[in-house]
């Protein structure tokens, strides 16, 4: 497996819950599944209309739209993963 392909959760800071992603799915799966307002558009990186803040995370970033700086705050979930977990604060 390539880095990034596992399973890894997000937490959702407001309220404590716990978002499984697993490795066959994706975090905007996950977000959306969870009732989260974010809006998917390309699904491959590279649009930015899924853009997402968070606060705390071992991200592995895999789109080709944000820059290095926005990456430290922000992450497309239609394609990037983290080794463990994501805390996004809404
Ligand atoms: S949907 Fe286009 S970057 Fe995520």
């Amino acid at each position: 497996m390539s880095g990034g392909a596992g399973p890894f959760e997000i937490l959702l800071a407001w309220s404590d819950r716990v978002l499984p992603v697993a490795a066959d799915t994706t975090a905007l799966a996950a977000l959306l599944a969870a009732g989260i307002a974010v809006e998917p558009g390309c699904m491959t990186g590279g649009c930015g209309m899924c853009v997402t803040a968070y606060v705390e995370g071992d991200l592995i970033h895999k789109d080709t739209c944000l820059s290095a700086s926005e990456r430290k705050h922000a992450f497309c979930p239609c394609v990037s993963r983290a080794g463990t977990r994501i805390v996004i604060a809404g």
